[in-house]
């Protein structure tokens, strides 16, 4: 294979000067990373225009020269952006390919725009300026979503299924009640992306190499000029760290969990033998051997992606294992998880909001369901705690009700009163009320329980969260 043999290609010229002899072709493919960093053009460009706007301030280049670079790298700008841009293997990656076009359309103040910086803390600020706006797209999403849980629980409150542990039905709720309990898993997510993004908002530029650099530089004015909070604080620690690609894959992960355990729930729900809700056509595919089949795709590919999301923080966290300081070339690998992860969650945010208010609740058949699993036999209990049982006593006398229920294969609510009086005699008329499941949610008024009056409540102050703190 030609690859094998030397690379046809003069030196490199970026770097080339103690070198004999050009890369190894292969070397130079298998080193050369513009394939996938070339993601970053426009952050670079970013970068290079306030580290030139800088080094005008400092009297390093010339008012001429900075207006020569903004223009260059404007133009290299249209090219990439038009398609127009030769990407060359030989400049490995995007910022040696960027400043060679610049170098060639304006000359000399191309050569001089990498002064006072190295590509180890340019290619740390181009990461982190890409993945701040990735997170404020992601938590732009984030709340579509959860806003469209919020429309889809309102009119849900009063919604009766049956609340499950163990995967057994355990007390009826109600299903606005647990499409909160989503929208509170999704808070925390946000939450947790602020505070990711808190501590990735620093900019490594001026770091150089690893130790810093020998010109007059103004660290505070490129961190200003670039959005972040401030400058980092040490260089080598600048250029090494990627604690935060690792914290925004880890709360990218716990998204995908989150979203994999709703659609875990969606697949169920929509599956004949619960049949608690129906999903729209369009976010659903046939069987091409199957006639009567609508499968559940999207939710079933989210809960798959999850897998891949783990993989890449686990990647990461592996990459960055026993490195030693300063920058290793190791780091060029951060990008794929990183780029793969913000991908992933953006479809699959986005599938979801599309998704989550089209959803139809089949109210009867939850309800019916609620019936068959013995949901109120704790009501019961508490039921005879009230009329001063012990709990423990109370706990067994339900147990024995409920075993009668199964023998006569009724529910707790249609078992008559004399049949319930030979366990207690504290059972009168008045217990029919509270086997219902109306009566059951109903009791359960108070922050955080099931009764459709506090789901409400919680919706509505969910609905003010959203407005005062997310503009
Ligand atoms: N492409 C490199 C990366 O992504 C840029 C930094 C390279 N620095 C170096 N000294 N080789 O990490």
């Amino acid at each position: 294979m030609n690859e094998d043999k030397l690379a046809k290609e003069e030196v490199n010229s970026s770097w080339g000067g103690r070198f004999s002899e050009p890369t190894d072709a292969f070397v130079q493919r298998f080193t050369a990373s513009h394939t996938v960093d070339r993601r970053l053009y426009n952050e670079d460009i970013t970068g290079s225009l306030a580290h030139a706007a800088m080094l005008t301030r400092v009297d390093i280049l010339t008012e001429k020269e900075l207006v020569d670079i903004q223009d260059g790298l404007q133009s290299v700008k249209e090219d990439i952006e038009q398609g127009k841009f030769e990407w060359k293997v030989a400049l490995e990656d995007v910022h040696m390919n960027i400043e060679a076009a610049l170098t060639h359309k304006i000359g000399i103040a191309g050569k001089k725009l990498h002064t006072g910086r190295s590509r180890n803390d340019q290619v740390a600020t181009d990461i982190r300026l890409h993945l701040r706006s990735a997170i404020d797209d992601i938590s732009i999403e984030l709340t579509n979503l959860q806003s469209g849980l919020l429309s889809l629980a309102k009119g849900e409150t009063e919604t009766i299924m049956p609340g499950f542990t163990h995967m057994q039905v355990a007390q009826p709720v109600s299903f606005g009640h647990h499409l909160m309990a989503w929208f509170e898993m999704l808070d925390r997510d946000f939450d947790r992306l602020q505070d990711c993004r808190k501590r990735l908002n620093i900019c490594p530029l001026g770091a150089a190499a690893l130790a810093g650099t020998t010109y007059p530089i103004d660290r505070d004015f490129t961190a200003k000029m670039l959005g972040f909070d401030r400058a980092t604080r040490n260089s080598l620690d600048s250029v090494s760290d990627r604690d935060f690609a690792i914290e925004f894959c880890s709360a990218a992960s716990l998204i995908l969990m989150h979203l994999s355990r709703f659609s875990e729930e969606l697949i169920l729900w929509t599956s004949a033998q619960f049949n608690f809700i129906d999903l729209p056509d369009r976010f659903c595919t046939g069987s091409s051997i199957m006639p009567q089949k609508k499968n559940p795709d999207v939710p079933e590919l989210v809960r798959g992606k999850t897998g891949r999301v783990y993989g890449n923080l686990t990647s990461l966290l592996t990459l960055m294992k026993s490195q030693p300081l300063a920058y290793n070339k190791d780091n060029q690998e951060d990008k794929e998880p990183l780029f793969d992860t913000i991908d992933t969650l953006k479809d699959c945010l986005r599938a979801f909001s599309d998704m989550v208010p089209a959803i139809k609740a089949n109210k009867k058949e939850m309800y019916e369901s609620t019936l068959k699993g013995y949901a109120t036999a704790t009501d019961l209990a508490d039921y005879l705690v009230k009329k001063n049982m012990p709990f423990r006593d109370a706990h067994e006398v339900v147990g024995k009700a409920v075993a009668l229920g199964i023998k006569q294969g009724i529910d707790l609510s249609k078992i008559a009163l004399e049949d319930l009086q030979q366990f207690s005699m504290l059972i009168s008329n008045d217990v029919y009320e509270i086997l219902t499941l109306e009566g059951s949610l109903n009791a359960r008024n108070h922050l955080g329980g099931t009764a459709p009056e506090q789901v409400k409540i919680q919706i509505e102050e969910a609905e003010k969260r959203l407005v005062a703190e997310r503009r």
